[in-house]
């Protein structure tokens, strides 16, 4: 590739557009999401979002790098697993740029794109990700050239519960970063917190998790009157756990020693420490990207798509969406 590759991220509430240089170089990406009043996401409302923010994003993303369309020398894109209506606008502002422009064009796994941004940023080489966003929980690892689910929710995404937990108690979208405040505040006023009168049931099914009950049972501990602060506190200490014990199984199975944290619920302090503590204790080592690369990104897309583009593009034919695209369907052909 001689010029920069432009990333096109739309799978839920953020349209965003990202880009890596010729040598595949990441650049802060430049995005808007949509953040419902009440309710949570309508995929429609969300889509009508991106349709009116593309153009505008587009152009704030060139001068962001003092780009001009010439300098554009390949079109990446989240083809799935996402919103459907969401990912539609995505893939149609793709199609477009890269006719217009008449540059390749390449439909990338959202998920896979979150592991490669974590491996170039943090410099690690065969971790288990711990992948925690809002749609999204999953435990993966690169076995015989695809990425692997070792263990997935069963129910709803941990940031999805985090925010219909915070809905239900009058926090705006998104709740994850408010919970963490207010554990953080519980912390402050208590000074030996213990989790007697605040259990909450256990998430882990196997390699699996389920989220739902845990919400259920922490709403119930706040109407019959435990403070909201505290119940946050021990959400995210059970939540957290959680997703750390699969992600320690999956390292003991694999034999592999790096954990790698990304997704929105990443950018959570507590949730760093405890992947930092598991994976001391056992000899290994946690990482994290920067905050602005966990959360959804066009960056990852660029980045993805540039590492792809040498072996394979997506001709016009092939670059429907797919909602339900499953991340070991995509081999992997970098290193
Ligand atoms: P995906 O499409 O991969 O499922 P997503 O659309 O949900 O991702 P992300 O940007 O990866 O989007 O993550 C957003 C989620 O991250 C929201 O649920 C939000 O509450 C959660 N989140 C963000 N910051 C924090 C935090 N500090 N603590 C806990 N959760 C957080
Ligand atoms: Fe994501």
């Amino acid at each position: 590739m001689n010029g920069w590759t432009v990333g096109i991220e739309t799978t839920a509430h953020t349209f965003s557009f990202g880009l890596v240089d010729s040598k595949g170089i990441p650049y802060p990406s430049t995005s808007d999401t949509i953040k419902p009043e009440k309710g949570g996401i309508h995929p429609r409302e969300a889509a009508d979002h991106h349709k009116d923010f593309a153009a505008q994003l587009f152009r704030r993303a060139l001068e962001s790098q003092n780009l001009s369309i010439d300098d554009i020398s390949a079109i990446s894109y989240s083809q799935g697993p996402g919103l459907g209506p969401c990912l539609r606008v995505g893939a149609a502002v793709a199609r477009s740029l890269s006719t217009a422009l008449d540059v390749p064009l390449i439909g990338v796994n959202h998920c896979v794109a979150h592991i490669e941004i974590g491996r170039q940023q943090c410099g690690c080489n065969d971790p288990v990700l711990l992948y925690v966003s809002g749609g999204n929980t999953q435990v993966i690892a690169r076995l015989n050239g695809r990425y692997r689910v070792l263990g997935e929710t069963l129910d709803i995404g941990i940031g999805n519960m985090l925010d219909k937990f915070a809905r239900s108690n009058g926090i705006p979208f998104p709740g994850g970063p408010v919970i963490e405040k207010l554990a953080l505040q519980y912390l402050e006023r208590v000074t030996e917190p213990t989790l007697e009168g605040l259990e909450l049931p256990y998430a882990v099914r196997g390699m699996d998790l389920a989220f739902s009950g845990l919400m259920t049972a922490a709403q119930r501990l706040v109407e019959n009157g435990q403070s909201l602060d505290a119940v946050c506190w021990s959400l995210q200490e059970h939540a957290f756990a959680a997703c750390i014990e699969v992600a320690e199984r999956a390292l003991a199975h694999t034999g592999k020693s790096e954990v790698l944290l990304g997704g929105g619920v990443a950018c959570n302090e507590r949730m760093r420490t405890m992947s930092n503590l598991m994976a001391e204790e056992r000899g290994g080592r946690s990482y994290v990207p920067p905050k602005m690369y966990c959360i959804d990104n066009g960056t990852m897309i660029a980045r993805l798509g540039w590492l792809e583009l040498e072996k394979r593009t997506t001709e016009l034919h092939q670059s429907a969406i797919d909602q339900y695209l499953r991340t070991d369907q995509t081999p992997i052909v970098w290193t």
